[in-house]
This record gives C-alpha cells, sequence and structure tokens, in this order.
C-alpha cells in the first residue's frame, strides 16, 4: 500500500521566505533520504507543496518565517525559516518527532 504526507507550506509573505523554506525541506529530503519511505508492506511518499495562507497568520506574516501544516497528522509549525528545514525532516519526518519550539498549540 503507498500513502502520501504532505507538507503544505504557505507562501503568503512579502519577504518570500515560504519559498525559501519550501525549497530547504525538499532539499533535506533529498539529502537525508526520506523523499519515498518503505515501512514494512507501505511506502510512504512526502510532498512539499506551497499553498496561500493557512490561516495561521499570527505565525507567518509578520514573523521571520513561515507556517506549514504536515499531513495527515495535520500538525502546525511556525516561523519556520530556511535553516529549520534539517531539523524538521530528521525529527519530525524521521523519527517521528514533534519539534515542540516550533508548533503552533492553539490552530
Ligand atoms: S499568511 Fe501565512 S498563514 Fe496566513
Amino acid at each position: 500500500m503507498s500513502t502520501v504526507r504532505r507538507l503544505f507550506v504557505c507562501t503568503n509573505q512579502k519577504s518570500g521566505v515560504g519559498e525559501d523554506v519550501a525549497k530547504a525541506l525538499k532539499k533535506e529530503l533529498k539529502i537525508q533520504g526520506l523523499k519515498k519511505l518503505l515501512t514494512g508492506d507501505e511506502r510512504e511518499h512526502v510532498r512539499v507543496q506551497t499553498c496561500n495562507c493557512l490561516d495561521l497568520c499570527k505565525q507567518c506574516k509578520k514573523g521571520p518565517g513561515a507556517a506549514l501544516i504536515i499531513y495527515p497528522e495535520g500538525t502546525a509549525y511556525g516561523k519556520v525559516r530556511p535553516a529549520d528545514a534539517a531539523e524538521l525532516v530528521t525529527r519530525h519526518l524521521g523519527l517521528g518527532q514533534v519539534v515542540e519550539r516550533l508548533l503552533i498549540r492553539d490552530q
């Protein structure tokens, strides 16, 4: 069976940081070899997709970083900068751990 995990990154900032975050996440997925995972009989594909506002603007539009949501789990992160991509990929996608310092608790 095949499943898709999607990372939706808001690119609705004037600074363009969301685009940079999406690029950094794609690069890290490739570097860390996590773009396609095989767990038992399950094959998981990870896709990074850009989108407009996620309605998490306090954590995105005016800050130094972008908001993103990872599905299917629905975990939302805010003020994410390109430099955070490696940690998000390693910890959230690789190890299944939430990155507390970027987590948006009240959505
Ligand atoms: S502008 Fe990014 S979540 Fe609204």
